[in-house]
């Protein structure tokens, strides 16, 4: 069993210092926030994550697992420093590096033995590098023995406990196989392909991976916007796809598109690495324009069947970027929320676990208890976020509730019949329409 520290407690860290303890590690989680430090020693969740509270709980009782905001202290006898802050989305696209940076200064000055520097964080092609010329470039220090090996991390937001100990592969990369066999050790007992390859290309199977999600999404929703002009159904094209052993069923959903702390920032990185080096990533920048464009068609459509969105009342329901979370970093929801206010309409939503965060963004949203307040005076609701509890509601309550009868259903979770049977003016994406 090893000594790990785990730098920041966010979505991909917590998990993992958590499950690595959950292992039988001996783990220390470090962040430069002192509040979510201290709200974690005094047992609350600095994130929501299905699952995660019971097994932090579970591992401090234990004692394999604490949380500290001092280097000193983390690194402290330590064979593991794992980074895993932030990687948000500079202005013109590129990765900003800052929290890897001050990550990896601080290490330089707190480490006084051989460690292995394992980087989860999300960064571009070269990092694992710099991050080594960081460590070494400490003036009048004599800098222990050290090694960065890349550990990109797939876990999803909203399943992260299962994700992580239950992987597809594990992906590690470094100059220094033997460096990289040592972290292969520690994920031995989940019983998942381990595939080692050099630093660089494990970095870029990160970005490659997210885009190429990234892109099925915006294939099936470009789809989908053919299928409305041809009056086909996007859910059936989608079903006889899948079933294409070549092609699979996952991530082809058509919908409002992809949002969340990961796909936009890593396709525009990738976007902004290829650019810089003189390619021309054409199919990337076709993936963004397209996911930005099903946010638009979703306020044109309302306008269209409302007539005009000025005056207009609109229920919405979710805000998280997806299901299972209170994420809110690049929610569609939050997107198409700012555009119907701008158009004078007024906007009431309901979430249940990222209400608060979006109140904080966006000042106007009027905030419900429950799906059965959003649709009171309503004239249409949207459906941005498919939480599992807005899949079965009652109908005949909302449409008492509602002043109109529209229903835009963002993710096509509702039966367009039914919904059609019940009184409603329904609209999917990627199927046949009703005239207005
Ligand atoms: N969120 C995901 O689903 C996911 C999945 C796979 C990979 N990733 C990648 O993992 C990385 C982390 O993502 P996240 O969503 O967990 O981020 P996050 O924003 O939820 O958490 C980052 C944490 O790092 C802390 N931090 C920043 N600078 C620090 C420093 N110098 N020392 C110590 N702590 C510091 C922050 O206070 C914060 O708590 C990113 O590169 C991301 O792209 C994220």
């Amino acid at each position: 069993m090893a000594n790990i520290c785990v730098i920041g407690t966010g979505y991909v860290g917590l998990v993992t210092g958590t499950c690595f303890s959950d292992m039988g590690n001996q783990v220390i989680c470090l962040d430069i926030d002192k509040n979510r430090i201290e709200q974690l020693r005094n047992g609350k969740m600095p994130i929501y994550e299905p699952g995660l509270k019971q097994i932090v709980e579970q591992n401090v009782e234990a004692k394999r697992l604490s949380f500290t905001t001092s280097y000193k202290e983390a690194l402290k006898n330590v064979e593991f420093a794992f980074i895993a802050v932030g990687t948000p989305s500079s202005d013109n696209g590129e990765a900003d590096l800052q929290y890897v940076q001050m990550a990896a200064d601080s290490i330089a000055k707190n480490l006084d033995h051989p460690i292995i520097i394992v980087n989860k964080s999300t960064v571009p092609v070269g990092t694992g590098d710099w991050v080594a010329e960081i460590i070494l470039d400490q003036k009048n220090r004599q800098t222990p023995k050290f090694t960065v090996v890349s550990n990109p991390e797939f876990l999803r937001e909203g399943s992260a406990v299962n994700d992580f100990m239950n992987p597809d592969r594990v992906v590690l990369g470094s100059m220094d196989q033997e460096a990289a066999k040592k972290v292969a050790d520690l994920y031995e007992a989940l019983r998942a392909p381990i595939m080692i390859t050099d630093l660089r290309t494990a970095e870029i199977i990160k970005y490659a991976s997210n885009a190429f999600l990234a892109t099925r999404i915006s294939f099936i929703n470009e789809m989908a916007n053919i299928c409305e002009s041809l009056g086909a159904d996007v859910r059936e094209v989608a079903r006889g796809m899948g079933m294409d052993k070549r092609i699979g069923p996952s991530f082809l959903d058509a919908g409002l598109g992809w949002g969340g702390s990961c796909f936009p920032k890593d396709v525009k990185a990738l976007t902004h690495m290829a650019t810089t080096r003189g390619a021309h990533p054409q199919l990337l920048q076709a993936v963004m324009d397209i996911n930005q464009n099903q946010r638009h068609r979703a306020v044109k459509k309302l306008e269209k069947a409302l007539g005009t969105l000025k005056g207009r009342n609109i229920g919405v329901l979710g805000l998280s970027f997806k299901p299972n979370t209170d994420d809110i970093r690049d929610a569609p929801a939050l997107d198409i929320i700012r555009m119907l206010l701008k158009a004078g309409a007024s906007v009431q939503a309901f979430d249940p676990q990222a209400m608060q965060a979006s109140k904080t963004e966006i000042s106007d949203l009027v905030l419900c208890q429950n799906p059965y307040e959003v649709a009171e005076g309503a004239d249409a609701i949207l459906l941005v976020t498919e939480w599992n509890e807005f899949k079965s509601l009652n109908f005949e309550r909302i449409k008492e509730n509602m002043r109109g009868n529209i229903i835009l259903d963002g993710r096509n979770i509702w039966d367009p019949q039914d919904m059609r049977d019940k009184g409603f003016q329904y609209f999917g994406v990627g199927i046949p329409q009703p005239e207005n």
